[in-house]
């Protein structure tokens, strides 16, 4: 029996091994043996409902292609670069399994719908994956900032302490971040769940097929409108890219904070000694390796996600060759995120936080400045503009003495504006300051309470 190959009788050379080398993707597309075994089934049934090959065919067929998939999960199967890519080789193991009929299974398809339903069914599944993933680690903060809705942290702007607010605000501001990226993987799939197959190469075919049978066998949504698109569309890939890649810039970014919160200038937090490591020369560290590399990985999403871009934007329609570089860096960013996300979520639930070193941090930097601007504008109905600079004096003078603004006497303060009275004082303080900020949004506890709350309700409603 010929060997399967997807070069016909026109061919008077054998493939160089130069071009095997250089052509073939089955080195990295076998991560999609699963999708294309079960899109492969999917068509077979097709094709016999409609009588394009005869139900015991399609039995031979689907059966050869089950013991295909036990092949390859029991590492049996052999991926060899001459079949070129997972399609050729699961179609010529299954023709060396089933005989003649095996050549039946490619009868209304092209391997260009074929890689873009698999690829297609893998992103999607993906996207799942990660969601669930995503709610993972929002559970873990939230019970987490549930224990320190009361636990003052200092606000930063610019990396300057700013205003009083409390841990668990701070971690509310995460969980918004990766509420927000939840819903983009799960709208990236409800948007792109449709189904490719039957577009065959780029036109259709004119065998009596039924797509929405395909599409509802393998989970699809609905079907392509125009085929030319379907199957040198990789919007999906972009997409998946682009929020894997805006999910591992939120991760940097609290990675970041670890970092800095871990160091002995800040002692906020200590990374558990399970997932610290240590230095090779210097005994006594105490390495935040784990957040570094969370923030490093980042780079790489960004590049995958440019690098698609880049492949996309000149190509003619229909399929090109260049569309096989989509699967390596998706692979890469998909391995890379989840992860990223499973060793977060268990860095959440391990840290040590120190409560009192974040607290004592709050009475430096004079963080209740403005509640001094702000006194003012409600006591003696002065200007904000004037207010602000009344307080910085205040700033200054408190700089001068080597104390915080809070621990500057009435005395000093009504040198600087005799409108300031005694209860001045109370508004000085870091909690009352925090618990004043009580707008909607804001750090008050009550409103921290609030977000918790919804971060709780979210949680359960999914
Ligand atoms: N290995 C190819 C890819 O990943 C499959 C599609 C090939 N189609 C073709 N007409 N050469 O894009």
């Amino acid at each position: 029996m010929s060997k399967q190959t997807s070069r016909s009788g026109t061919f008077t050379q054998k493939a160089d091994d130069l071009l095997n080398q250089f052509n073939a993707s089955v080195m990295f597309d076998k991560e999609l043996y699963k999708e294309d075994i079960r899109g492969s089934i999917a068509h077979s049934r097709m094709l016999a409902n409609q009588n394009i090959i005869t139900k015991e065919e399609q039995q031979q067929i689907e059966d050869g292609l089950i013991r295909v998939k036990s092949e390859i999960e029991s590492g049996e199967f052999e991926w060899k670069i001459e079949d070129e890519d997972l399609h050729m080789a699961i179609e010529s193991r299954l023709t060396a399994i089933v005989g003649e009929v095996g050549g039946k299974l490619h009868t209304a398809r092209s391997r260009n719908d074929q890689v873009a339903t698999d690829f297609r069914l893998y992103v999607l599944r993906k996207n799942q994956e990660i969601a669930d993933k995503i709610k993972s680690l929002i559970k873990t903060t939230h019970h987490l900032a549930s224990q320190h809705s009361t636990t003052l942290i200092p606000g930063m702007t610019h990396l300057q302490h700013a205003q009083p607010t409390n841990f668990a605000y701070h971690l509310s501001a995460y969980m918004s971040m990766f509420v927000r990226d939840y819903d983009r993987f799960i709208s990236s799939y409800n948007r792109n769940n449709i189904s490719p197959l039957g577009c065959a190469a780029l036109a259709g075919t004119p065998h009596g097929i039924d797509r929405e049978f395909t599409s509802k066998e393998l989970g699809f949504d609905s079907v392509s409108i125009n085929c030319l698109d379907t199957v040198s569309d990789r919007d999906f890939a972009l997409e998946i890219l682009f929020n894997i890649s805006t999910l591992a810039m939120h991760i940097s970014r609290l990675a970041e904070e670890m970092i800095l919160w871990s160091s002995y200038e800040f002692k906020f937090i200590t990374i558990c000694d399970r997932f610290a490591t240590g230095s090779s020369i210097m005994p006594q560290k105490k390495n935040p390796d784990v957040p570094e590399l969370l923030r490093g990985k980042t780079g790489r999403t960004y590049g995958n996600l440019i690098s698609l871009l880049s492949v996309m934007k000149g190509l003619p329609l229909a399929y090109n060759k260049d569309t096989q570089e989509d699967k390596e860096g998706v692979f890469d960013s998909v391995k890379n995120i989840e992860i990223s996300l499973e060793i977060l979520k268990e860095l959440m639930g391990c840290i040590t936080i120190h409560k009192e070193n974040m607290q004592n941090a709050c009475n430096i930097g004079h963080l209740t400045a403005t509640d001094l601007a702000d006194y003012l504008v409600s006591k003696a109905n002065v200007p904000f503009r004037k207010t602000h600079d009344i307080s910085g004096k205040a700033v200054k003078r408190a700089t001068e003495l080597g104390v915080d603004i809070s621990e500057l006497s009435i005395d000093e303060l009504q040198k600087i504006d005799s409108r300031i009275g005694e209860d001045v004082k109370e508004y000085l303080d870091n909690r009352v300051s925090m618990d004043a900020r009580d707008s909607q949004g804001g750090t008050s506890t009550n409103q921290t309470l609030k977000q918790l709350e919804y971060f709780k309700n979210w949680l359960e409603l999914l």
